[in-house]
C-alpha cells in the first residue's frame, strides 16, 4: 500500500485558525503581535521568503514590517538598525532572513546573537539553543518544531519510537534530536557525509535533512516507516526533497511531500514564536 502523503498546507491551515483566534483575544486586550523582517540585498528568493513570512503574520491579525537594507549595507548599520528594534515596545518579533549579502558572511553568528532572545522568533540565539538543550522556556527552531507538530498531528505515539535524524545543523537536526528526545523517543542523529542506511533501516521516523536532492530512497527506509522531509533542492527547474518521494512512498507509511510538507508549517510555526512572544511580553504566558 502507497505511503499516506501527508497534507501539510491543511495542517497549517489549522494552525493558522488556532493563532488567529489568539491573536484576537490578545487584541482585545490592546496588544497586536508585531514583527520586523529585516531583508539585506536583493536576493529574488529571500525577497519573496520575506514577503510570504509577512504575509502569513498578517493571516493571523498580526502586524508585519520590512526593512529593506541595501545590498551594501554595513556591518554597523545592520545592528544598529536591530539595536532600534531590540528598543521597540511595539515590536515583538525580529528576523534577519539568511543568507547575509557576502561581506557580512563571516558575521552571521554576530547578527543573530544582536537580537533580544526574547524577540528571536526564527530561535537561533545561542540562549534559545541553549535553553532548549536545559529545558527551560524558549523559542524552538521553526522547522525543527514544524516537523514535531506534524508528528503531532499525525496522532503518532511518540514514546519509545525509534527516530533517525539525518542532518545535524543547529535549524533543524540538533534541535529536532532534543525537541524528539523530550518526546520520549530514542533518537539516532547521523551525519549526512557517514553511511546512514544501517541507521534509517531501522528507524519508524526518519527526518531528512540530507542537504541533497533525492538523496534517501525506498531501499534505505523500514516499512511503514514516517518519514519528513526537510529538504528544498531547486533541480529542473522543480523544488524536490532530500528523499526520493516516488521509491520512498512505495515502502513508508506516511512521507511529506516537497513541496506541501514540512514549508508550509515552517512559516505558521515562526508565526507562532511571534504569538508567543507578545503573550510572553504581555505576561500572558
Ligand atoms: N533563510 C532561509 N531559511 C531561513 C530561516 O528560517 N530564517 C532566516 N532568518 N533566514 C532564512
Amino acid at each position: 500500500m502507497p505511503a499516506v502523503k501527508i497534507d501539510g498546507k491543511a495542517m497549517a491551515e489549522e494552525i493558522r485558525q488556532e493563532l488567529a483566534r489568539e491573536v484576537d483575544e490578545i487584541k482585545k486586550k490592546g496588544i497586536t503581535p508585531a514583527m520586523a523582517l529585516i531583508l539585506a540585498g536583493d536576493a529574488q528568493d529571500s525577497a519573496l521568503y520575506v514577503r510570504n513570512k509577512a504575509k502569513a503574520g498578517e493571516g493571523v491579525g498580526a502586524y508585519a514590517e520590512i526593512h529593506h537594507l541595501s545590498g551594501e549595507t554595513t556591518l554597523e548599520e545592520l545592528l544598529g538598525l536591530i539595536e532600534k528594534l531590540n528598543l521597540d515596545d511595539k515590536i515583538h518579533g525580529i528576523l534577519v532572513q539568511l543568507p547575509l549579502p557576502p561581506h557580512l558572511h563571516e558575521h552571521e553568528k554576530k547578527v543573530m546573537s544582536a537580537i533580544l532572545p526574547e524577540k528571536d522568533i526564527d530561535a537561533f540565539h545561542p540562549v534559545n539553543i541553549g535553553n532548549l538543550l536545559i529545558g527551560d522556556r524558549c523559542f524552538r527552531g521553526v522547522t525543527a518544531h514544524a516537523c514535531v507538530k506534524i508528528l503531532e498531528k499525525l496522532g503518532v505515539e511518540l514514546k519509545d519510537k525509534h527516530a533517525v535524524v539525518v542532518g545535524w545543523s543547529i535549524e533543524i537536526g540538533k534541535p529536532v534530536t532534543q525537541m524528539l528526545f523530550e518526546k520520549g523517543c530514542a533518537v539516532t542523529m547521523v551525519h549526512p557525509e557517514a553511511g546512514f542506511t544501517p541507521f534509517t533501516k531501522q528507524a519508524d521516523i526518519v527526518i531528512a535533512e540530507v542537504g541533497r536532492p533525492r538523496a534517501i530512497t525506498g531501499e534505505m527506509l523500514k516499512p511503514g516507516a514516517i518519514v519528513i522531509d526537510t529538504g528544498a533542492n531547486w533541480v529542473d527547474g522543480k523544488s524536490v526533497g532530500d528523499v526520493d518521494y516516488e521509491s520512498a512512498a512505495g515502502v513508508a507509511g506516511y512521507i511529506t511531500p516537497v513541496p506541501g510538507g514540512v514549508g508550509p508549517m515552517r512559516i505558521i510555526m515562526l508565526i507562532a514564536n511571534l504569538v508567543q512572544a507578545a503573550k510572553q511580553k504581555a505576561g500572558l504566558s
